[in-house]
């Protein structure tokens, strides 16, 4: 059954979307990033390592602008620890808008996953926001492809979709079958973005923008070849640009 939440995601908003990471060791930094990407990027993903340096202002910061937040703590804890991080998470709102989405391991298990939906639910009931979007980490993109990376993906898929959870994080190398087992209601968040001739670093399961579009995927998560470059939106705008006209030629191979 396709969660109600993921079905609003793409009804609303199938448009495949960027979000910026913000990996950046201070507030001021992803500051000074939120104000020049602004007129581009409306996702900004909130890390550790940021989140570490400063706590929930960074996330506060970028709701006040009016922009969306992607919180990828990853949360991976025995059921109630998660949960009760999951509600903490939810309850970083402001103006009646909290984040909107949320990152958990599926390694945690199906009692975890089921307990921080149910958390997150609660909360935005009680609150009075959206329940943010809850995707479930299969395996990192920083591993490398092996054999049975697929099976495993699929398996952790079908884990996070029927413990309730909205989506998946997974490579663009995954993406087809995930879409395709799961279908194009189920969130797809893909990071490992690398536009042609720019450094892979730590990455392994790597894709430029319009590959990942082409593959299916709805959220692309793209950090240093954005905010580690001179020109961090000019940089966005080029891939905005290469996501638009991927999208639009799937769309019109569709039709
Ligand atoms: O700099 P780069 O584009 O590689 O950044 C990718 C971002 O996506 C990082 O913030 C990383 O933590 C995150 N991420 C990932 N792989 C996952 C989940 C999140 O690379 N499976």
């Amino acid at each position: 059954m396709i969660s109600k939440r993921s079905s609003e995601a793409c009804a609303h908003k199938f448009r495949p979307q960027l979000v910026v990471a913000l990996d950046v060791d201070t507030l001021d930094e992803a500051k000074g990033l939120v104000d020049s990407l602004r007129e581009a990027v409306d996702i900004f993903k909130v890390g550790s390592q940021l989140f570490t340096a400063s706590g929930p202002e960074a996330v506060r910061y970028i709701l006040r602008k009016g922009k969306e937040v992607f919180l990828d703590l990853k949360f991976h804890d025995i059921p109630s620890t998660a949960a009760n991080a999951v509600r903490a998470a939810v309850g970083l709102a402001v103006d009646g808008k909290s984040i909107f989405m949320c990152t958990l391991h599926t390694l945690g298990g199906r009692k975890m996953l089921e307990c921080a939906v149910e958390a997150a639910s609660k909360e935005a009931r009680a609150i009075g926001v959206r329940r943010p979007f809850l995707v479930g980490v299969t395996v990192l993109t920083s591993e490398g492809k092996k054999d049975n990376i697929l099976p495993l993906i699929l398996e952790r898929a079908g884990l996070a979709k029927e413990s309730g959870l909205d989506g998946v994080v997974a490579s663009s190398d995954e993406t087809a079958a995930v879409r395709q087992e799961f279908g194009r209601d189920f969130i797809i968040v893909t990071p490992g973005i690398r536009p042609k001739g720019t450094a892979v670093g730590d990455q392994k399961r790597v894709a430029t923008p319009a590959q990942a579009v082409t593959n299916g995927s709805h959220f692309l998560v793209v950090g240093r070849p954005i905010v580690g470059v001179k020109n961090p939106l000019a940089s966005a705008r080029q891939i905005l640009e290469e996501i638009h006209q991927a999208h639009a030629l799937v769309h019109c191979q569709k039709n």
